[in-house]
């Protein structure tokens, strides 16, 4: 057996995976925010050890075998959180989180010390609110007494990890995520560093998220069941887990996950493409390998709030119903699912949604339609940028709670204008961080062996010609929407 952890935002969830890449277990332990002004999003990271801890407890408490059968552990993380640690590798301040929104200020401040090109051409990426160093700036400047006394940073799996085997370090799928690594060469930027009077020595030492970089220590064996020694593997970000986990892991091969935020990812074997920030560009948790990415801020998040906003107490279940009588197009209403702000392509989080086109025949049902349309369409604008920088996209694998209704996958393949494939009982992160450890422990020759054997597909979907024509024609009007109702929340 191995383990996956996947320490999400609002749970830690671990699967216990079996050498048929069978889940024998899953446990969740819920995880709360702190958000004690608008924008700030923070936690406690002895929280996610605790709740890891307890979920392992769970999990080895229900197990009937031997312990020293589970042979292996990884991880999956939410990527950006800033845990800042001083000498002795205690936290010094809740961590600040991927969602969290207070450093506009410290963003404009890297692009006018680092230069917005340079940036790009070091990092890939654009400096978003988002992002770790952004937050290392703010405690720099808004906390220097904390700042003063630390002596390492890391990322929120990182710090799960380090309590498991009392080793510390970063994988480069995650440091590609901080503004702080050259991506394209896998080490720690001086230059960026230099530029922001940021220590170097505070960045802690690469590795690779198949490398094995620890045992489990004596004191969490006793406290979990697990086996001292038990190997642990460094694991990936989020979305590099999600995209092992779906078997993204060759050129060709695009993810979308509709989650509470939506992604489009997909894989990138180049490390010098140019996507002028357009488009996230991460490292992979493959050996060597890329992905690109697009987000959607408000995807399951826009259907929602239309929910509690319009429909109560009742189920998405209920919500759905009768939403298959609708026409493609939604007989006319269409939806931009800003209700949070966008990310891809337009990096705007003052930005608002909008209905259009009511008319007064239009049911709820229509309303529902057109709002799984809209976060659709938001998502079909990052693979129009992929597909313009030459990326061929005709099979897209489908994950998240978006994947579990037919009706979507059916839209999403008629607006992607691609294949949809759905996996029989998907886990993604969960999985690809099982993988990092099933390939880890030498159970296959690469995870390209893994997903052969682990990922099994449940259907296709094809699209239809018809509807692809009616979702070009509305596309080009959901784009120019933007625009027109930008000024509006300015
Ligand atoms: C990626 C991002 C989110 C987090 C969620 O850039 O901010 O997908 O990884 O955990």
């Amino acid at each position: 057996y191995v383990i996956g952890v996947d320490l999400g935002t609002s749970a830690v969830k671990l699967l216990l995976v079996n050498r048929n890449g069978e889940i024998a277990q899953e446990v969740s332990k819920p995880l709360s925010l702190i958000q004690s002004k608008t924008g700030y999003s923070e936690q406690d990271p002895n929280l996610w050890v605790e709740q890891t801890m307890a979920g392992l407890r769970e999990m080895l408490g229900n197990f009937e075998g031997d312990p020293a059968d589970i042979e292996g552990i990884s991880f999956s993380g939410q990527m950006h959180g800033l845990v800042l640690l001083d000498e002795h590798y205690n936290v010094l301040r809740n961590a600040i989180l991927w969602n969290d929104t207070r450093t506009t200020a410290q963003c404009r401040e890297i692009y006018e010390a680092v230069g917005e090109h340079r940036l790009l051409e070091i990092t890939k990426n654009p400096a978003l609110e988002g992002f770790t160093l952004p937050k290392i700036l703010w405690v720099k400047e808004h906390e220097p007494e904390i700042f003063q006394e630390a002596a390492a940073f890391v990322l929120p799996k990182d710090y799960v990890r380090y309590k498991l085997t009392g080793k510390l370090h970063m994988e480069y799928s995650d440091a590609a995520g901080t503004l702080l690594l050259d991506v394209g060469r896998n080490e720690w930027s001086r230059e960026i560093c230099r530029s922001l009077d940021i220590e170097p020595d505070l960045c802690p030492p690469l590795v690779a998220s198949s490398d094995e970089v620890g045992q489990v220590d004596a004191q969490v064996a006793e406290a979990t069941g697990l086996s001292a020694g038990t190997r642990v593997f460094a694991g990936a970000a989020d979305n590099a887990c999600g995209a092992i986990g779906s078997g993204i892991l060759e050129d060709g091969k695009t993810l979308v996950s509709t989650g509470t935020s939506g992604v489009v990812l997909s894989y990138e074997s180049s490390n010098d493409k140019d996507f002028r920030g357009q488009v996230h560009y991460f490292n992979h948790g493959a050996p060597n390998a890329y992905y690109t990415m697009g987000v959607t801020l408000a995807a399951g998040y826009s259907l929602s709030w239309f929910k509690d906003a319009f429909a109560g107490e009742e189920s998405f279940d209920d919500l759905l119903a009768g939403v298959d009588s609708v026409p493609a197009g939604s007989n006319g209403l269409l939806f931009t699912p800003y209700v949070a702000g966008e990310r891809t392509p337009h990096a705007n989080a003052d930005i608002r949604a909008s209905f259009i086109g009511m008319d007064s025949a239009h049911e709820r049902r229509h309303f529902v339609r057109a709002v799984m349309e809209g976060i659709t369409f938001s998502l079909n604008e990052s693979i129009a940028i992929f597909r313009e920088h030459g990326k061929r996209i005709e099979k897209i694998v489908s994950i998240g709670g978006g994947a579990k209704n037919d009706l979507w996958l059916q839209m999403q393949a008629d607006i992607f204008d691609a294949k949809i494939v759905k996996f029989s009982s998907e886990q993604g992160p969960g999985m690809g961080a099982a993988m990092l450890a099933a390939y880890g422990c030498g159970w296959f020759d690469s995870l390209h062996g893994c997903a052969d054997a682990f990922l099994k597909v449940e259907k296709m979907f094809s699209p239809d010609p018809e509807n692809v024509e009616r979702y070009k024609e509305l596309f080009e009007i959901y784009q120019d929407v933007y625009g027109r109702t930008k000024e509006l929340n300015e």
